[in-house]
This record gives structure tokens, sequence and C-alpha cells, in this order.
């Protein structure tokens, strides 16, 4: 009488039998690779909340650019560090910007074989560390930042950015950034909107990486998105996707699984997710101490956030998870 009791657990016997009809694979070619790039350094700098993360020089991120498409790595998003901030963040819209010169040598090293991504914010920029332009009052003003991600956007597109990828959650900057490429002649450049960004207190160590202290202990609770808020998050995407967006995303990631279930289940365009530096802090300290098996959760997590229904992840784990895949 052992007919309905081991039905289940048949096809889990062996690992063969598993892989068979795994529902959910996880491939290096689902994975983007954030890298930080710092303007006047020759060497490049740990980030001590982000271990085995750097602060690239131009030349260190060259070499590593060739090393993770050695293993197999197709994308890469560019973060800048510039020497320099300003009010109005200058330095993400300058032809000799720090991620202008650096999307240019990795063009020139790469050609098409991988895909260029730019994250396209002034926060990295501003001395104020806001993500746009501020009014006398201190309040980000919304229709200014569009006409400053208008221009950040055509010098990364100059510089050869195959995606550009609005982060700073002002109303509309799709659509102000695809007009201005497009006018500009660059309707072959693609848009990754961060769509459904929340406020989370999971990027600190992120701004570490960058160098961004918000003025006067200020948040971005004003343009982010309410971590309780779901269908605050469906009305972004649809917002995004209407007004021109190639690719949406979600962030963080695994707090919000269930906010990818529900805009995979809403948009056709590829959705990514970012696994953020927080995501990736928590589980360095807890292998670091020997509490989790490191590249073990990693998988499970990176696997989780692909089952919830992400088609590309950014994740600082890129690398060490493609080295775990060759
Ligand atoms: C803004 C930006 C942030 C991140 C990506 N783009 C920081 C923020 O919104 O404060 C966070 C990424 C991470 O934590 O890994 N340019």
């Amino acid at each position: 009488m052992s007919f309905p009791q081991r039905r289940l657990r048949r096809l889990r016997r062996t690992p063969a039998l598993r892989r068979l009809v795994a529902e959910t694979r996880l491939g290096v070619d689902d994975l983007v690779a954030p890298l930080f790039v710092r303007e006047g350094i020759t060497e490049p700098q740990p980030i001590a909340s982000l271990p085995g993360v750097v602060q690239h020089s131009r030349d260190s991120l060259r070499k590593e650019v060739a090393e993770l498409r050695g293993l197999g790595v197709g994308a890469v998003i560019l973060f800048g560090v510039p020497e320099r901030k300003d009010a109005e963040g200058s330095g993400a819209s300058d032809p000799d910007g720090v991620v202008q010169v650096a999307l240019r040598d990795l063009r020139d090293d790469v050609g098409d074989d991988l895909v260029l991504l730019a994250d396209l914010c002034l926060d990295e920029y501003t001395d104020h560390g806001h993500c746009g332009l501020l009014t006398a009052a201190g309040e980000v003003d919304n229709d200014a930042t569009l006409d400053r991600y208008a221009e950040v956007a055509l010098a990364q597109a100059d510089a050869g950015a195959d995606v550009v990828a609005p982060s700073g959650m002002m109303d509309g900057q799709v659509r102000a950034i695809r007009g201005a490429l497009d006018e500009a002649g660059h309707d072959h450049v693609a848009i990754l909107a961060y769509a459904a960004k929340y406020a989370s207190a999971l990027y600190g160590p992120f701004r570490d990486a960058v160098d961004v202290t918000i003025a006067g202990g200020g948040d971005r609770r004003g343009y982010q998105q309410d971590p309780g808020n779901w269908r605050e998050a469906l009305e972004e995407i649809r917002e995004d996707v209407g007004e021109g967006a190639d690719m949406v995303m979600v962030k963080p990631a695994l707090a919000y699984l269930d906010v990818i279930a529900r805009a995979r289940a809403e948009v056709g365009v590829p959705l990514a997710a970012y696994h953020v530096s927080g995501e990736y802090a928590m589980l360095k300290a807890a292998a670091e101490r020997g509490w989790i098996d490191g590249p073990a959760v990693a998988l499970e997590h990176l696997l989780a956030i692909k089952r919830a229904g992400a088609d590309l992840i950014l994740t600082y784990l890129t690398r060490e998870i493609a080295e775990q895949l060759a």
C-alpha cells in the first residue's frame, strides 16, 4: 500500500532527476555586475562595508571588465565617483566625467560583446547628495532635474552606453530621457528604468562606495517609494513603460519579492531586480562569522529572485557566482 506516499518525492531522488524537473535555473547570463569607478586614483580602493568590492581606477576597471568577460559575464553597470562635487552634479554630464571616460575605454576594449549600462543619477555628483537639483527652499525640484537627466543621458550615450538606467525616481524622467536621446539620434540607446525603487535602509554600503552623505541628515523619502506600498509600485512601472522604458526594475530585491512577482504578471518588458549593497553586506557579514554557508545562501537568494519573476539581476555577487558556475 505504498501508492500515494512517495508521489512528490519520486522526482527528487537523484541529482539528475532534480535537474530534469528544475523550474528555475540561474545562469551567468542573468547577471549584471555593478562596478564603481573613481576619478583621480591609480590603485583600486576597498570599500569596508562591501567586502570584495572596490572603487576602481580607470585601469583596474578595464582589467576587471576583461576578467568578467572571460568568465562569461555579459553586462556591467557603471557608477562614478567624481573628484569634485557641486550643486548641479556637473560631473555627471561632463563629456570628460569619470563614467564617460570609462564608457569610452570599455567600448574600445569590448566592442559589442558586452552590454554597457550606465546608472543615470546625480547623487554621486552633487555636494548635497540628493538625486536632483534643489530649490532655494532645499526641496528636490522635479522638472529642473529632468533637464539635467537629459544632459546626462546624452553624455552617456555619446560615450557609448548601450543602456542608460535612470535611478532618481523623478516623475517623467523616462519620457524626458527618451525624448532627448531620440532627438540627438541616439534612438538605439535603451532605457532600463529603476521604476519601483523603495526608500530602503539597505543602500547604506552603496553610499559608502560612492562617498555620498545626504545633506542635513536628510533622506530620499520625498522621491523614493514607501516600503509598505505595492500598488504604487505597479503604478510606477506602468507609467515608466508608457513613457518608453525598454526594461523596468524593482529595487531592492529580497524584501520585495512580492513586488517582483506582481510586476512580472503586469508587464511584458524584461524585468530587472537589484540585489542591493545592504543585501550583499548582510550575507557577507554572516558568512564571515561562519554563521551561514555564504556561497550556498548566495545561490539560494539569487535563485529566489529569479523564481519571483526577475529576468535579470544586478548583484555584487556576479563575479563569484560566475566563478562558481564556470
Ligand atoms: C542612486 C542609486 C542608489 C543605488 C543605486 N543607484 C542609492 C540611493 O538611492 O541612495 C543603491 C544601490 C545599492 O545599494 O546597491 N544613484
